[in-house]
């Protein structure tokens, strides 16, 4: 019998979209029988990982040193928890990965996309998700969500307005040039309206 192969599936998009209130119904819905889920985010996902998240969420720094700590973390991420649960035909559904950097670094501080590239390259050759879920939204519904979460702000989530519409009209430009790996969900949609578009976005994964 071949080896099972496993999946790998990333959410992206603005802060306040609401990714963290799918993700748990997501990898509760992706589980069939003997399917491993394991669910993971960036920056993290190792302990070293996490220490550089609470690090890069919390000091600010240039541009181009916070870009390089998303790929250290990246490149631990990959080598010990990602990889090897892939190779075990596990489904690996993460918050966040290089597409982040991508809009963040890149649109967002204005990093240049080559050089993200060039690092993403080295870091993870051979891997790209497959399949992305980009949830959007606008500035206004962004603001109102982190608000009413009540909870102390990273400084991501503190950037000007700008910094948002760089950060989004980036994500965006990803998803026009990627359309079959990255699906747009609009995630000022009610909850239930929400979750049917994530369900078509990953019904031909072969998942469920
Ligand atoms: P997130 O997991 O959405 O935070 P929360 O737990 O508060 O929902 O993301 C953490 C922040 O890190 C987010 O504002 C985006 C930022 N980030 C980057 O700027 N570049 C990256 O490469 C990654 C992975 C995250």
């Amino acid at each position: 019998m071949p080896a099972a192969k496993g999946r790998f599936i990333t959410l992206e998009g603005v802060d306040g979209a609401g990714k963290s209130v799918h993700l748990p119904w997501i990898a509760h819905w992706l589980q069939a029988p003997g399917r491993e889920v394991l669910v993971t985010r960036e920056p993290g996902g190792t302990p070293l990982a996490e220490k550089l998240r609470t690090l890069v969420l919390a000091e600010a720094m240039d541009p181009l040193s916070e870009t390089l700590v998303m790929f250290a973390a990246r490149a631990d991420h990959v080598a010990r928890t990602i990889q090897p649960a892939l190779a075990r035909g596990a489904w690996v559904l993460c918050d966040r990965f290089t597409d982040s950097t991508c809009a963040y670094q890149g649109a967002g501080k204005r990093v240049p996309q080559t050089l993200i590239l060039r690092l993403a390259r080295y870091v993870h050759p051979d891997l790209q998700p497959d399949r992305t879920l980009l949830f959007d939204c606008s500035f206004e519904v962004s603001r109102q969500r982190l608000q009413a979460t009540g909870r102390d702000l990273d400084r991501f989530e503190r950037e000007t307005r700008e910094f948002f519409d760089r950060v989004r009209a980036g994500y965006r430009r990803l998803a026009a040039a990627e359309p079959e790996r990255i699906r747009v969900i609009d995630a000022a949609q009610p909850l239930e309206h929400v979750r049917a578009q994530v369900r078509a976005a990953l019904a031909d994964l072969g998942g469920r």
